[in-house]
């Protein structure tokens, strides 16, 4: 979150002042939000969550990943990428990053195996994977694409926006996301199978309020419902994301501009005219170089964020798929021919690149003044390191 004030406390008060909290019914803040984040990202439907966890989990179950399914999840990630795979009962497959920070479409196409049915693009730290490749890969080899675009709310891939590329998208407005209600996320898909078995995840009597559909079997499935004070906050937010990505897109230009004489190396993009523009980064020689270059500037070395590498996700690794033995997706037998081997140095190729990128946030209500100053300890740093 970048942003919040005095419109958020008004469009809360108006709530609570209703006296109106439930999300259901015409015109209420949540049925506003889901109408115009569709229109922004251009999906048909989007469903608000209480998270962005449940938001992958319902956009994978509505896609119909499952029990005896494997899904390709790239190295670096917060780990609920992966354990909304484990959620919906199938089995993370671990592929490594490229130089662009996101997952290398080549290690798709290469972990591809029988049992394989889904892959998530990560947009990491507001940087688009590479969509084109992925997508092409995923109509060759048959495969559901499920993006996460959690931390890269409002940008977008060669003009189209994340997470309404592949088939679902999930999106998170968590604290620290682009857009925030403190927590909260969304779904969005364009076919009707997943928008109704997600939302059956998101509230297992959501047809009683919505009307049934006949052809809809519905199922168990725990619920995680947005507040309508959470519609209201982000219908208040969501007016300030374009502003935002665009202050942050031209701020992280000026500074790649003007660091672009050093010796610095940014990392390979995408697509950077359409990225969030939230974080900067460089890959350095060495590890060493990195580590030194991230104190000079205060920046953080992303294999040492604590929470976005494969090999900090314990119960994934330590194959602890679920709170009892019985519903673990790492012991049914419907699962029993899905790959399920996990090493610390699985992804060799992707710790290296992490152990040697340098990132800093960029921050909207930064002064043009406070940029310079920025760039010229960039500049000094990069003299002193490389
Ligand atoms: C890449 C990614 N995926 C999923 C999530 C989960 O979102 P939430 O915290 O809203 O459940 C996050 C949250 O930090 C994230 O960064």
């Amino acid at each position: 979150m970048y942003t919040i004030g005095e419109k958020e406390v008004q469009a809360v008060r108006k709530v609570l002042m209703r006296k109106k909290l439930f999300r259901y019914g015409v015109g209420t803040e949540c049925e506003r939000f889901e109408k115009r984040y569709a229109k922004f990202v251009g999906a048909k439907h989007v469903v608000q969550t209480a998270s962005g966890t449940m938001a992958l989990t319902a956009a994978l179950v509505g896609l119909g990943v499952g029990p005896g399914d494997e899904v390709i999840v790239p190295a670096c990630t917060y780990m609920a990428t992966a354990i909304s795979v484990l959620a919906a009962g199938a089995i993370p497959i671990i592929v490594d990053i490229d130089d662009t920070i996101t997952i290398d479409p080549k290690a798709v196409e290469a972990a591809i195996g029988p049992r394989t049915k889904a892959v998530i693009p990560v947009h990491m730290w507001g940087l688009p994977c590479d969509m084109n490749a992925i997508m092409k890969i995923a109509k060759k080899r048959k495969l559901l694409v499920a993006e996460d675009a959690c931390q890269s709310v409002g940008g977008a891939y060669k003009g189209k926006m994340l997470g309404a590329i592949g088939h679902a998208g999930a999106f998170s407005f968590n604290y620290y996301k682009n857009i925030s209600a403190g927590e909260g996320g969304a779904f969005a898909t364009n076919s009707k199978k997943a928008y109704e078995r997600g939302s059956i995840m998101i509230d297992c009597f959501r047809f009683y309020w919505d009307g049934r559909d006949p052809d809809l079997e519905p199922f168990a499935a725990n619920g995680a419902r947005a507040s309508e004070i959470a519609g209201a906050v982000l219908n208040v937010q969501f007016g300030r994301l374009p502003g935002l990505i665009k202050t942050m897109r031209a701020q992280k230009k000026r500074i790649l501009e003007e660091t672009a004489d050093t010796a610095l190396a940014p990392i390979r993009a995408n697509s950077l005219d359409w990225e969030c523009g939230t974080h900067v980064m460089y890959t350095l020689p060495t590890a060493a170089q990195a580590d030194a270059f991230a104190k000079k500037i205060n920046g953080t070395v992303a294999s040492k964020t604590g929470r976005h590498v494969y090999t900090e996700w314990d119960p994934v690794l330590g194959h602890k798929g679920a709170h009892h033995p019985a519903l673990d997706p790492f012991k049914l037998k419907e699962n029993k021919d899905c790959r399920k081997k996990y090493t610390k140095k699985m992804c060799a190729k992707s710790l290296d690149i992490l152990s040697r990128t340098v990132f800093f946030g960029t921050a909207p209500t930064l002064r043009a003044s406070a940029v310079a100053a920025l760039i010229k300890k960039i500049r000094k740093a990069a003299r002193e390191v490389l």
